[in-house]
């Protein structure tokens, strides 16, 4: 495994690997890797012959200076996981590297119609961030094959539109949540957790699967069954930040078209805000009832 800090010697070594006519996989992270990094790896690794993996603590995407200062940051103990996993190159730019003149200065791409709704509504300037730097670091890595995790819902619907949009020659692929034995979604910010707030975390993956039984059993008053929910996990002593049920493919309220819902959940513990969604098939659902806002 080689590990690069700047852009020359990591797109010298690619340019070579590209005329051996090696197909490359890219799987960006921000480190602090977990199995669900390493799951993201693995995918990689079945599409191509040589992965590359970024860790890149991204300032653009926090909104909140003490959430950039607070993120875990593991590079040595990452690395031995990659290395672990045959990884072939990863990419450890500093932010002076990614940002010469600062982030003011710094050319972005945004996806206007994905940006500003949902999770982008409470965190401006976050899918930007995200936006800007991943199309920064393809045109780095020039790979055919990226990996991102289903966790980040929206941040997938962001990519993949940008993608299209930008006719990015680069193959997104989505790879499903890796979750503890409990079933909390594995997230680097689990780490940050208390014991205690540890212990009562399932609670939101649990919530959100009742969310998606009473759905599969015909249930469709959104607004009240996003209230229940809302009490459910205060009751664990979460605090809850935001529930949506959504189209899985636009991201738009449901309608009479919508034949798949998102719910996409985050709440509380503490400092640390947890997220989760999952799917609902709608085939058994044919009427709608209000929205959740
Ligand atoms: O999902 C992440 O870890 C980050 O948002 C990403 C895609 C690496 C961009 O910084």
């Amino acid at each position: 495994m080689q590990t690069f800090a700047d852009v020359v010697s990591l797109r010298d070594q690619l340019k070579s690997a590209r005329r051996d006519g090696r197909r490359i996989a890219f799987v960006p992270t921000m480190g602090n890797l977990h199995e669900g990094h390493l799951t993201l790896v693995r995918k990689a690794r079945e599409q191509a012959d040589l992965v590359v993996v970024s860790i890149f603590v991204n300032p653009m995407q926090f909104e909140r200076e003490d959430d950039l200062n607070n993120y875990p940051r593991t590079l040595e103990d990452d690395l031995s996981k990659l290395n672990s996993e045959s990884v072939d190159f990863v990419f450890t730019p500093t932010p002076e590297i990614m940002y010469p003149e600062g982030l003011d200065k710094h050319t972005f791409i945004e996806v206007p119609s994905l940006s500003h709704m949902l999770e982008g509504a409470s965190r401006p300037g976050h899918f930007r961030g995200v936006s800007t730097i991943v199309t920064k670091l393809f045109n780095i890595v020039q790979p055919d094959v990226a990996c991102f995790g289903e966790k980040d819902f929206q941040q997938l619907a962001v990519i993949k539109k940008m993608v299209t949009d930008l006719a990015l020659d680069i193959n997104v692929i989505g790879v499903p949540t890796v979750r503890e034995l409990d079933n909390l979604a594995m997230s680097s910010r689990n780490s940050r957790l208390t014991l205690s707030e540890r212990q009562r975390a399932p609670v939101l993956a649990r919530t959100m699967r009742w969310i998606s039984s009473q759905m599969r059993g015909g249930r469709n008053d959104y607004p009240s069954l996003i209230e229940d929910a809302t009490d459910q996990l205060r009751a664990a002593d979460l605090e809850p930040d935001e529930i949506f049920i959504r189209d899985a493919n636009t991201l738009q309220l449901l309608n009479e078209n919508s034949t798949q819902a998102v719910v996409l959940m985050s709440a509380y513990l503490g400092q640390v805000r947890l997220i989760d969604n999952t799917i609902v098939e709608l085939s058994n659902i044919n009427s709608l009832d209000g929205e959740e806002e």
